[in-house]
C-alpha cells in the first residue's frame, strides 16, 4: 500500500484526535508525519489511531501536547474545592479527579492545599494525563524552580526538599503517595472506551486542556463527565475557560475571581445570587492581624490561623515579630520568626530575622532555606516595592544585604 503523504497522515491524525484547525501545535504535528509517514503502514479505512506503533504514539504525544502547568495556578479555584472537601459530610471521602494533570503540579497543588487545612485524609485524589512522560515526572515528584515558584514560600519549604539540578525540588512522599496516577486518553473516555479513573468523582478539574479539542469533542467530552460523574458533581475548567450556552447540564457558578459548574439535576437549586462565597472558618474572638495578601493565599491562611487558635498557640504576627525584634538570643529570634510565619508564610521581615539569626549561631542549612524562601518572595515583586519591616525597606535594598550576608559565611 501506498505511504500516506505527510499531509494526509497529519489531516487525519488532527481529526481523529479532535484537534482544532488552530492547535498551537499543528507545526509539530506536521513535523511528526513528515518523520513517520513512510514508515507507518496505514489503511484510509480503518482508525488511525489503533494504527500507530506505540513508539510513534508517544513521540505524536510529546509533539503536540502542551504539558504545561505550574504550582498554585488559579489557587482560588482550588480553595473552591478544599472548601467542598471540608464541608462534605456523605460516606467516605471525596473524589477528585484531576483529569490532564500534566507533570502533576494541579493535583499536588490541591493536595497540599488540603494537608495544610488538614483534610487530605478525606479525599481521595487520581490524576491522569495522556502524556506517558509527564506522567512518569509527576510520580517521581521532581519540579523546576519556575513550576514551584508560585506556591507561597513556606508551603515550597515545607513540602519540599531542594536536591539541586534542572528540576531542584523534591516533593515529599506524603503527597506522592495521596496521589494515584494513571494513564487516560479524554478522548477514548469519552467515546466509553474506558471507564473514568475512579467511580463517580465528585469533583472533576479538567482545566486548560479543552482548548486543545475541537467543539465535538469537547462536547463529547464533558458530556462523558456529566454521565461517570456524582450527582452533585462539580466541573472546573481553566479561567478562560467557559461550556458553550447550549451546553445545559452544568450550571455555571461564579464567585469574584473563579468559576465553577455544578452538576443540573431536575431538582437543582437556581444558583445563589449574589456570588457564592468561600465559607468564613470559625470565629475566633481575638482577629489574627496580618499584612494584606492575595486573595489566592488569604483562606488558607483563616483556616491555618484557626488552627492556631485552636491549639491555644495564637500570637499575633505583630508580636512575634515585635518578640523576634527585641529577642537577642538566635534561638528566641528562630522561635519568634517560626511564630510569625506559621500566620504568614510569606513575611519577608520573619524570613529575614530568621535568615540573619541563623547565620549568627552557624546553622547554616537553616540560614540557606531561608535565603532561598525570602529570594522566592522578592523575585515576584518589583524593584522598588517598600517591604514592610520595622524600617521599611526596598525589594533592591533587602536584595543587596541578602547578597552582603552571602559573602560575609561564618
Ligand atoms: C496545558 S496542560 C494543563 C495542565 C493542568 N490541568 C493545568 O491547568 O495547569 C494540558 C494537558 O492536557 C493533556 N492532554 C491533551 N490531550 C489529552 C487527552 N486526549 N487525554 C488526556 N490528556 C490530554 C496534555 O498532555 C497536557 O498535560
Amino acid at each position: 500500500m501506498a505511504a500516506a503523504s505527510p499531509s494526509d497522515l497529519a489531516e487525519r491524525v488532527r481529526h481523529a484526535l479532535g484537534m482544532p484547525e488552530d492547535h498551537p501545535r499543528l507545526d509539530e504535528l506536521n513535523a511528526w508525519a513528515a518523520r513517520w509517514h513512510n514508515t507507518l503502514d496505514i489503511h484510509p479505512s480503518r482508525g488511525i489511531w489503533s494504527q500507530l506503533d506505540d513508539t510513534a504514539r508517544s513521540e505524536l504525544i510529546d509533539a503536540i501536547s502542551v504539558p504545561e502547568s505550574f504550582f498554585w495556578r488559579y489557587a482560588a479555584q482550588l480553595q473552591r474545592v478544599v472548601s467542598r472537601v471540608h464541608q462534605y459530610t456523605g460516606a467516605g471521602k471525596v473524589r477528585i479527579w484531576s483529569a490532564c494533570c500534566a507533570g502533576g503540579e494541579e493535583p499536588y497543588t490541591l493536595a497540599i492545599m488540603l494537608a495544610e487545612a488538614g483534610l487530605l485524609e478525606k479525599a481521595e485524589l487520581v490524576a491522569t494525563d495522556i502524556n506517558a512522560r509527564k506522567l512518569a515526572q509527576a510520580r517521581i515528584g521532581r519540579f523546576s524552580e519556575r513550576a514551584v515558584r508560585p506556591l507561597p514560600a513556606p508551603s515550597t519549604c515545607r513540602w519540599f526538599d531542594w536536591q539541586g539540578g534542572l528540576h531542584p525540588w523534591q516533593i515529599h512522599d506524603r503527597l506522592r503517595e495521596a496521589i494515584r496516577f494513571e494513564k487516560l486518553d479524554l478522548l477514548a473516555f469519552a467515546h466509553g472506551q474506558v471507564p473514568p479513573p475512579l467511580q463517580a468523582p465528585h469533583v472533576v478539574l479538567c482545566r486548560n486542556a479543552l482548548i486543545y479539542f475541537d467543539k465535538h469533542s469537547q462536547r463529547r467530552i464533558v458530556e462523558a463527565f456529566y454521565r461517570t460523574s456524582d450527582a452533585q458533581a462539580w466541573l472546573l475548567l481553566g479561567h478562560s475557560e467557559r461550556l458553550p450556552l447550549t451546553q445545559t447540564q452544568w450550571q455555571l457558578h461564579t464567585a469574584s475571581d473563579h468559576a465553577w459548574y455544578a452538576k443540573k439535576t431536575a431538582s437543582s437549586p437556581e444558583p445563589p445570587r449574589p456570588s457564592t462565597r468561600l465559607p468564613e472558618p470559625a470565629r475566633t474572638d481575638r482577629v489574627v492581624p496580618r499584612p494584606s495578601v492575595s486573595p489566592e493565599t488569604h483562606s488558607i491562611r483563616q483556616v491555618r490561623a484557626v488552627h492556631a487558635t485552636k491549639k491555644g498557640t495564637e500570637t499575633s504576627l505583630t508580636e512575634s515579630l515585635k518578640q523576634a525584634r527585641s529577642a537577642s538570643e538566635p534561638h528566641a529570634i528562630i522561635q519568634a520568626c517560626r511564630r510569625a510565619l506559621y500566620l504568614d508564610p510569606d513575611c519577608a521581615e520573619a524570613h529575614w530575622l530568621m535568615i540573619q539569626a541563623a547565620h549568627a549561631s552557624g546553622q547554616i542549612p537553616l540560614r540557606d532555606r531561608h535565603r532561598r524562601l525570602l529570594q522566592h518572595i522578592l523575585a515576584s515583586l518589583p524593584e522598588r516595592t517598600m517591604i514592610n519591616m520595622e524600617t521599611p525597606v526596598s525589594v533592591a535594598d533587602l536584595r543587596r544585604a541578602l547578597d552582603t550576608l552571602e559573602g560575609n559565611t561564618p
